[in-house]
């Protein structure tokens, strides 16, 4: 095996981590000594080892003389829950280390290779640096813009319509993709949909997979009028803990000051989300919530379930959305597609900037 190939193994360790580390990063690591990989690690919950102290914990014999791979520089920095894992690295002996990126956290960025570097240890970074770019997709865009990374769940017909004149939108996708919303959602720290789909869908917003036993994504509704249903399931349920109101009006009833924010704008509630460490939300919002965001360019992930079904006239995905000219129109970019079940997933990074 090359470095790539140990670099991937590093990918697919760190994938381990999806839906558990937020707000840190997905991060695995390998350790290889005379061409064999002698052990493995992965960052699976903030407060847990970093994957470097996994996979060096993990050895069954020395790791002096060998090479560490991971896919993001060790950290350098001491304020946080863990030691910085570079300052181990130079007491565990390892002698190369290998890297995909950087890490973007100010606090690191180069610090981490610096010190592994001042400590005689080799260090070769950049390896597969655009595949570790797009798994650590919403680590890195939290990191750069100081707020959360946005995707956007949606589905709709052949048409892009998402529900009827009459706004009934239940179900336009089949089992198997209203299924997989759930593994998407386990995927996420928070849910979040506007006034108008609480008030009409009334939905619960909740992980409901056989078996699955993690904590619940936050469910987040923002509101403009703060005129929302006091007996919706958000409110009611086993889980109101979790549910979060930002609202520009007063809210017209009582619930928990904690989880009731005043905000001006779209940009009060990111700011709000990313400092309580949310960072990654999925936006199961209708047509009018989905264009504003859309045009404050803060859509980051589009994910589409398109049922080979027309509607015709109804609530087009972005139907509050104007392009002056179709060089500007927003574009998905690095796309995924496949079936699931009798629709289809198109999913890609959001690129705002002109073709
Ligand atoms: N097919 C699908 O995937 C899908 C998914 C979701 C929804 N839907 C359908 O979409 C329809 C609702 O669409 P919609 O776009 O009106 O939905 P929405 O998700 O409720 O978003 C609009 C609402 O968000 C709030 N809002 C918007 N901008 C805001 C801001 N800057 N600050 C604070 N609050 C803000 C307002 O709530 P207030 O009115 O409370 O002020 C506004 O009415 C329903 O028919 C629903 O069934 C379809």
């Amino acid at each position: 095996m090359n470095d790539e190939a140990f670099i991937r193994r590093t990918f697919e360790l760190a994938r381990r981590g999806l839906g558990t580390t937020w707000p840190n990063p997905l991060v695995g690591a390998v350790i290889v000594k005379d061409g064999r990989i002698i052990a493995e690690g992965s960052h699976m919950r903030p407060g847990g080892p970093h994957a470097e102290l996994a996979a060096i914990e993990a050895a069954q014999e020395s790791v002096v003389g060998s090479t560490l791979y991971a896919n993001l520089e060790p950290c350098s920095h001491t304020n946080k829950l863990t030691p910085p894992c570079a300052q181990r690295l130079v007491k565990e002996g390892i002698r190369k280390v290998v890297i995909s990126n950087l890490d973007p956290n100010p606090q690191v960025n180069g610090q981490g290779i610096a010190l592994l570097q001042a400590h005689g240890i080799e260090v070769v970074h950049g390896i597969l640096a655009p595949e570790g770019e797009k798994l650590n997709e919403v680590f890195f865009l939290a990191q750069r813009e100081q707020r959360p990374f946005l995707h956007l769940k949606v589905a709709a017909s052949l048409d892009g319509k998402m529900s009827l004149p009459s706004g009934e939108s239940q179900w336009i996708t089949g089992p198997e993709a209203r299924a997989h919303v759930h593994e998407l959602r386990a995927q996420h720290q928070a849910i979040l949909i506007g006034g108008q789909t609480l008030r009409r869908d009334n939905p619960r917003l909740t992980v409901r997979i056989p078996g699955y036993t993690a904590a619940q994504p936050w469910r987040v509704v923002v509101t403009r009028s703060g005129g929302l249903p006091e007996a919706a399931s958000l409110f009611q349920d086993e889980h109101r803990a979790r549910t979060l109101v930002y609202t520009v009006a007063p809210l017209n009833f009582p619930f928990p000051e904690t989880q009731v924010t005043r905000v001006r704008n779209l940009r009060d509630v990111l700011a709000d989300l990313f400092r309580r460490k949310i960072i990654y939300v999925m936006l199961e919002c209708g047509p009018a919530l989905a264009s504003e965001v859309l045009r404050e360019k803060l859509l980051d992930r589009m994910t589409l379930f398109q049922s080979p079904t027309v509607i015709g006239q109804g609530q087009g995905i972005f139907n509050d959305f104007t392009v002056e000219e179709l060089s500007l129109r927003p574009r998905l970019t690095d796309i995924e597609t496949r079936w699931i079940g009798g629709d289809q997933l198109i999913s890609g990074r959001v690129l705002c900037s002109p073709v």
